[in-house]
């Protein structure tokens, strides 16, 4: 008889989250993490204390340069990373507290130690503390194992000069030249943190835009704003080595479509070129799990990998690797496990880029509806025209809503600006609904509030936008 109903193997945003819905929907639940901690990536060393350095070094930021303008006047703010480091692990400490105590809270048997499937309802642990095995019984088993940094073929990564996000979370010192390969959201988000603090940063981007995916229109508007900020960029160049010269870094890079090569200075680089699915050490080859070209577990749309029980969810299969898309599939599947209707709209999944300003966008953007053959109207409102924004000195960036031409459905809307990424939400709930823009340009929008520029862009759908 199998001891469990389910074991989830990894306690990352969507393994926590399918353990605790599966434990209140009364399957009897065990986990698997290697880490010392849970929380996965995203607590541990991605989402939490990058939040938490994005916060401290934008207070930094403002108590240097915008405070004066408001008429308070403070001596020039003087940096204590160390203390600044310490307020960050204060806060993941407390998160993956919490996760522990939710686990502890929902009955859930907790095996600190490294997961391996030994076939359907058998998983092997190899605890942690001191390297004994067991084997665990049950019915089911989920894969939520999520990702790991992508390599730069060449460049070894040593997390103190040349670093992943990990090490770029935990620098001891503000680098004096910092030099990002990719331009995504790490890139980004980490860039904007050690520029705030003093790095002359660059960011060096294979393709000729920064943010692949997002829409085009914004990219390239939020790239004006963060080269205005001081970020220097190098878009259709590729890194093809780095080096150690001394002290320092030597990288060497090339235009991509080829030419003359450049050596750029640095102290410290920044690996940022991607993630990919994390399955090492798991048993899926000897288990007969399928994975695809990139590694990621095949899963049908309830989540079941090609062999019985075994499910995956998260990073560690396709889709955008987020944590509130781990979050809502780890639900998904504990309510199909437990005879329910498990379901995840993928239409509907926020991005957001935490920078100052934020970005943040749902649905389509205008190069997918192109694409499509999809005609759209598009209902743009800047900030410039917001009295909210005006009066706080914040007025970078715009509201872009995209509504079904024929329908007016709203098939998209992309936000740059501060606190974009809670105000996108107000339309991921109206085009859950299957709204339309009329629809929100009809519903009342409190005064002032930046959120009015949501509504007063929805109204530009139909070219009535009234402070505009
Ligand atoms: P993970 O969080 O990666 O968790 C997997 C867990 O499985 C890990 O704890 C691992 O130790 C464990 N594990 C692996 N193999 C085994 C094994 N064999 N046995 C036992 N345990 C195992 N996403 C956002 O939505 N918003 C953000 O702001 C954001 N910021 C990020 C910032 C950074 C710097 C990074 C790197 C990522 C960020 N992400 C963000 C992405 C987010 O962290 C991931 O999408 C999310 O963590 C995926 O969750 P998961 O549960 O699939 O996997
Ligand atoms: P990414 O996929 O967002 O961006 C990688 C960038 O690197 C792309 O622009 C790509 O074109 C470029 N690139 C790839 N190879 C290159 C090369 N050889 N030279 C130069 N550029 C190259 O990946 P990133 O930023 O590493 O983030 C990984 C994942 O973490 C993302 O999927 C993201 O969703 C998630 N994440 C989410 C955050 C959020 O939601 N706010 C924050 C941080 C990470």
């Amino acid at each position: 008889m199998a001891n469990y109903d389910l074991i989830v193997i990894g306690t990352g945003p969507g393994g926590y989250v399918a353990a605790i819905r599966a434990a209140q929907l009364g399957l009897k639940t065990a986990v698997v993490e290697k880490r010392a901690t849970h929380g996965g990536t995203c607590l541990n060393v991605g989402c939490i204390p990058s939040k938490a350095l994005l916060f401290a070094s934008e207070k930094f930021e403002e108590a240097g340069h915008s405070f004066a303008g408001m008429g308070i006047n403070v001596s020039a703010p003087k940096l204590d990373l160390a203390a600044m480091q310490a307020f960050k692990d204060k806060g993941v400490d407390g998160n993956v507290k919490g996760v522990e105590f939710l686990l502890k809270k929902n009955k859930i048997d907790v095996h600190f130690g490294t997961a391996k499937i030994l076939g359907t309802g058998k998983v092997e642990v190899t605890a942690n503390a001191d390297g004994a095995k067991q084997v665990l019984e049950t019915k089911n088993i989920l894969i939520a194992t999520g990702s790991d940094v992508a390599q730069l073929p060449g460049v070894t990564i040593d997390e103190e000069k040349v670093v992943s996000s990990t090490g770029a979370l935990a620098l001891k010192k503000v680098p004096g030249k910092l030099v990002v390969v990719g331009a995504g959201v790490i890139g980004l988000e980490l860039g904007s943190v050690w520029r705030r603090l003093g790095a002359e940063v660059t960011v060096v981007e294979y393709l000729d835009r920064i943010l692949p995916g997002m829409d085009g229109e914004v990219a390239k508007s939020f790239q004006r704003i963060l080269a205005k900020q001081g970020f220097g960029f190098k878009l259709g160049t590729k890194v093809t080595g780095v080096e150690t010269k001394g002290k320092g870094l030597k990288v060497s890079v090339e235009p991509a479509a080829g030419g003359e090569a450049e050596v750029l200075d640095a102290d410290v680089v920044l690996v940022a070129i991607g993630r990919v699915a994390y399955t090492q050490g798991l048993g899926l080859a000897e288990a007969g799990v399928e994975t695809d070209k990139r590694g990621r577990v095949v899963v049908d749309k309830h989540y079941k990998t090609n062999v019985d029980g075994i499910y995956a969810i998260g990073d560690v299969i396709a889709g955008p690797m987020l944590a509130h898309k781990a979050e809502d599939e780890g639900m998904a599947l504990a309510e199909t496990l437990a005879g329910k209707a498990g379901h995840v709209n993928y239409d509907v999944i926020p991005g957001v880029v935490y920078t100052f300003p934020e970005v943040a966008s749902v649905g389509k953007t205008e190069e997918e509806l192109k694409e499509a053959g999809i005609a759209y109207n598009v209902g743009k409102f800047p900030f410039t025209a917001n009295g909210r924004a005006k009066v706080n000195n914040t007025t970078d960036g715009f509201v872009k809503f995209l509504a079904d031409a024929a329908t007016d459905k709203v098939l998209g809307c992309h936000i740059i600006g501060p606190e974009a990424g809670e105000m996108i939400h107000e339309v991921c709930v109206l085009m859950e609904f299957g709204g339309s823009s009329e629809d929100l340009a009809r519903t009342c929008h409190a005064h002032p509030t930046r959120s009015e520029a949501v509504k007063e862009a929805a109204l530009a759908v139909e070219k009535r936008a009234i402070h505009f």
